[in-house]
Order: structure tokens, then C-alpha cells, then sequence
């Protein structure tokens, strides 16, 4: 599969990132009802879906050099973005051996993987085209990578990335690469249980979802990943909404008006994974965040209605924690005019 990457956008400043008119087709949109709510919403991860989106277990699109490049930019600014507890070294190896084969096998043409042997101690070499990188190392061997195993193989890849240390009848966020993140933190979370982490969601507690959520990934099996959507909204296409880096974004969504909500605020829709790994039993959870504007979506007129009728039966609690409330009325405006009121079939 050839992809037509766009190397020169940009996620910050002059915000350069677009979507191809491919790319808006392909956008995983999150709603397939007029109302949203959290719930427990986990399938098994097989390659069929609504979208291309779905069809690989890492998804590789035409942003991929761009966001590499923004993450390495975020990473040199703060370098705790990347932090792996001691322990977590054989789950290291798990993640770089999992995306190494994955991406070689479902993208030939960009990624390759030449092994002389499976086990640890074997010679490996890594060809990644597109940024340019050719890298022999002895796997299972820390000291013939320019970085940690997990650190290296996840700058190569789309997206956010926590591993979970499963013990005690829990899961521990013990290790993560999160530098497109949804206005959480790794330096804070880093090291604590699944209710913890979660500790901030409003509502779900209450219903059970996160005791029941819990309960199943207990049980994940290897080689039957799951995934989830997950969403909410960003102004301009900015990768990096971290609680770190607070001041250079939270003041963007005062910067709404009627005549650039259309261009400015977009959807942004997180593809979550989760995957049971063989030698450590952690569970990795990658999170591939995709951005498009009012404007990209609206051009899909079932999608403007939709989000319409979601936003504005939306639970109030899930209106501020997402960090909706100050620019809602002039999104909802903005949409009205995308919805004639139509019934809508179930499914996006
Ligand atoms: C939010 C991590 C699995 C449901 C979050 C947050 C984090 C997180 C860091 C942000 C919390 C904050 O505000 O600080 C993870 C990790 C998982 C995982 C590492 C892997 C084990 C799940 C699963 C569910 C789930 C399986 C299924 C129900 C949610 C929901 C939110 C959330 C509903 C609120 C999101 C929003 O409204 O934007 N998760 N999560 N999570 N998580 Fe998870």
C-alpha cells in the first residue's frame, strides 16, 4: 500500500495539517446514534470496520511523517512525555517486536523486518522508509538501540501508548509515550491502578463502567486485541494538549467566533487498542488520535446533523469535562445549518 504522506504540515503554529478528501472518508466517526453516553464499548479488534481505519491493527496515514515529527518536537521540549518504569523492560520488548512485525506485514512497501532468529539475542534489522531510518540491533538488547525499546519503536508510530502491568488483580499504568494526549498526564499518572487513572471521568464510575471494563481486560487474550472509540474536541489541529503544556492551548477556546468555528474546532477521535503481550502479560494500549475540522466533517452532511444532535443532548457533566462548555453555543450555531431535522439511520 503506497501512501501519499504530507511531510511539511504542522500540528502547532501555523497549523498546517489538512485532511485529504481520502482521508475525510476514512475519518473514524464516533457516533452512530443521535445521543452519546459512556458505556463499556469495547469490540474485538479484526481488520473490518466502517472505515479503512479499522482494516490494520496500527494504522499508518498520510500525517505519519508530520506527527513523528511533532512528537519528536514535544519529546525534546519535555522529555518526560516517555517514561518506563525498571520493571517494565520485558514489555518493552513485547510493544517494539509487536509494531515491528505488524507495520512491516501490513505496509511493505514503507516498513521492514529481517530477523535471523525470534528469540532474544538474535540479530534484527528495522528498514523504516519513510523516515529514513535502517537499524540493526540484538534483540533483547538495550545497549544496540539508540534509546529504550519502547521509546525508539513508539517515535515510529502514530499516536499515544501506555502499557499496563497487570498484578494483583489490577492494571498499573507502569509505562507510557503520550504526547497527543486529550488533556491528561503521564508524569502524574504514571505508576497508578485503573480506577485511579480514571479517577477524574465524571458519570461512568456511578454506572459501572470502569468495574466492568476492568474485569474484561483482566482476561484479554494474546493474539485477540479489542478496541474502543473514544472522542472530543480540540481547537485548531494541535496534537499536543497536555495539562503540561496548558498555557499555549487553553487559551485558544476563547478565540471562537461564528466566522472561524468551522476552520478552528475539530473533532478529535481517539481509535483505542488493547493488547495482551507474550512474554510480560501487560497490556499494551495504544491511542491513535485523529483530528478533523467542523468544516471536513460538515462536507459528510450525515456527520454535521449527527454531531449536531449529539452535542446538544450531551450530559452536562461530560460537557465540562471535555472542556466544551465556553464554545458549545457557537459550535451548536454552526451545526444547526448542517441539520434539516431528517431521521437518521443507526450507524455512521
Ligand atoms: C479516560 C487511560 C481503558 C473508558 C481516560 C483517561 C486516561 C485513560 C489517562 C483520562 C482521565 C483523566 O481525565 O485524567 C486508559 C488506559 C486504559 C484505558 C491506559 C487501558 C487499560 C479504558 C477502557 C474504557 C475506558 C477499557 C472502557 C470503558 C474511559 C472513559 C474516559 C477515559 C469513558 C473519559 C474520556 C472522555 O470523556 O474524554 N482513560 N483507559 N478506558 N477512559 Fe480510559
Amino acid at each position: 500500500m503506497t501512501l501519499a504522506f504530507k511531510p511539511d504540515e504542522t500540528f502547532r503554529g501555523d497549523y498546517t495539517y489538512r485532511n485529504s478528501d481520502a482521508a475525510i472518508l476514512r475519518f473514524p466517526f464516533p457516533f452512530p446514534e443521535d445521543r452519546y453516553m459512556y458505556s463499556v464499548n469495547i469490540e474485538p479488534h479484526v481488520r473490518s470496520g466502517p472505515t479503512d481505519v479499522f482494516r490494520r491493527p496500527f494504522d499508518v496515514d498520510e500525517h505519519y511523517i508530520a506527527e513523528c515529527r511533532d512528537k519528536a518536537i514535544t519529546l525534546e521540549r519535555d522529555p518526560s512525555r516517555c517514561q518506563a518504569l525498571p520493571h517494565m523492560m520485558l514489555a518493552q520488548w513485547d510493544t517494539l517486536e509487536l509494531l515491528m512485525e505488524s507495520l512491516a506485514a501490513d505496509y511493505p512497501t514503507h516498513f521492514a523486518l529481517i530477523k535471523e532468529g525470534d528469540d532474544f539475542g538474535s540479530r534484527w534489522t528495522w528498514i523504516n522508509r519513510p523516515l529514513g531510518i535502517e537499524q540493526s540491533f540484538i534483540f533483547g538488547n538495550p545497549d544496540t538501540l539508540p534509546c529504550e525499546p519502547f521509546e525508539y519503536i513508539t517515535r515510529q508510530a502514530q499516536g499515544d501508548f501506555a502499557i499496563c502491568d497487570q498484578r494483583d488483580n489490577n492494571l498499573y499504568m507502569d509505562a507510557g509515550m503520550v504526547t497527543s494526549q486529550a488533556d491528561w498526564s503521564l508524569a502524574f499518572d504514571v505508576g497508578m491502578s485503573f480506577m485511579e487513572w480514571h479517577g477524574p471521568v465524571p458519570l461512568a464510575h456511578q454506572a459501572g463502567v470502569f468495574e466492568r471494563a476492568l474485569k474484561f481486560l483482566l482476561m484479554l487474550r494474546l493474539g485477540q486485541p479489542m478496541r474502543r472509540l473514544n472522542w472530543t474536541m480540540t481547537i485548531n489541529p494541535r496534537l499536543d494538549t497536555s495539562p503540561e503544556s496548558y498555557p499555549e492551548w487553553g487559551p485558544d477556546r476563547a478565540s471562537l467566533t461564528p466566522d472561524n468555528i468551522g476552520r478552528k474546532l475539530h473533532l478529535r477521535v481517539e481509535l483505542q487498542t488493547l493488547w495482551r503481550l507474550p512474554r510480560s502479560n501487560a497490556i499494551l494500549f495504544p491511542i491513535r488520535c485523529y483530528l478533523a475540522s467542523l468544516d471536513e466533517l460538515a462536507r459528510v452532511p450525515k456527520w454535521g446533523a449527527r454531531l449536531h444532535r449529539v452535542l446538544s443532548t450531551l450530559p452536562p457533566e461530560l460537557v465540562d469535562y471535555k472542556g466544551l462548555t465556553r464554545f458549545l453555543p457557537t459550535a451548536l450555531d454552526w451545526l444547526a445549518a448542517h441539520d434539516d431535522g431528517r431521521e437518521l439511520p443507526i450507524g455512521i
